[in-house]
């Protein structure tokens, strides 16, 4: 019984092949980019809007299992920045934790450990490469994955990949400027930022 049942299962599909491959092409619509964040008072909310939909949309968030606890939706954030690169600090990843934990998870806002990661910090030190792409307008003109004004930095990474002088001339470019390597618009000079500030500048863009 068991046996048969599995082969006519299989003959149906091999139909339903058959039946695809002599069919017209089809044109597969996808539904508009409608998905967005369920808002919240917590601070994290404002701060995943902003951070969270450069990459993708909205719903990698809303399709997660519900009922994940702080710890595991702050490890979620954790690893879009570690894992993935994205440009969040420390302090975002426990912010962003704790509004998911609440909003999509099993966390109350009552609860002790999501007051403490709802608690925002004051300003990063300068060094942060975070804040040095915020100060700097970098983001207004890049995005990690796609090119806005200026290349997607994972493109840049990709160019320099097998460059050993990549870090220099990316630094090079960063404080001098940067024209007619990616296209007509050129990137101005960011010549206030210490050696320090460019090394980082540029060894992000590299880990893209
Ligand atoms: C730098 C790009 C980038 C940013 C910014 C980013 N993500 Fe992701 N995210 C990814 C990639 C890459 C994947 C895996 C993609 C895949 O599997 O298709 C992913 C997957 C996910 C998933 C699906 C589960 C998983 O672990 O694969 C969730 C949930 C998620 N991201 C949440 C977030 C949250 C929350 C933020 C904001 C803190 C964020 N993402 C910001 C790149 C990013
Ligand atoms: C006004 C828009 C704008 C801003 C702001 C901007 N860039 Fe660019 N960036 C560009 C453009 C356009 C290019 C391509 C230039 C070219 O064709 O050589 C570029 C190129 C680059 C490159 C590749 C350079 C190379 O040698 O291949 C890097 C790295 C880079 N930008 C990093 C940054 C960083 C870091 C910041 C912030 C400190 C920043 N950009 C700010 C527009 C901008």
């Amino acid at each position: 019984m068991k046996r048969s049942s599995t082969r006519s299962l299989y003959a149906v599909q091999l139909c339903f092949l058959a039946a695809m491959a002599s069919a017209a092409p089809v044109t597969v619509k996808l539904p508009a980019e409608t998905a967005t964040l369920k808002s919240a008072t917590l601070p994290g909310y404002a701060l995943a809007q902003q951070k969270c939909s450069t990459c993708h949309s909205a719903d990698y968030i809303n399709f997660q299992p519900p009922g994940m606890s702080l710890a595991q939706w702050t490890a979620e954030a954790g690893k879009m920045q570690h894992t993935y690169g994205a440009p969040i600090t420390d302090e975002d990843v426990k912010l962003i934790g704790a509004y998911l934990a609440v909003t999509y998870g099993s966390a109350k806002a009552i609860d002790p450990e999501v007051q403490a990661a709802s608690i925002a910090m004051p300003a990063q030190a300068s060094s942060d490469v975070t804040t040095l792409l915020q100060n700097n307008a970098c983001l207004s003109c890049h995005a990690i994955d796609h090119k806005v004004v200026g290349p997607a930095y994972r493109d840049v990474a990709a160019k320099y990949a097998s460059d050993p002088q990549a870090l220099t001339k990316l630094m090079a470019s960063i404080e001098h400027g940067s024209a007619g390597k990616w296209g007509e618009v050129p990137m101005p000079a960011f010549a206030q930022l210490s050696a320090d500030e460019l090394q980082k500048l540029a060894a992000f863009v590299l880990q893209q």
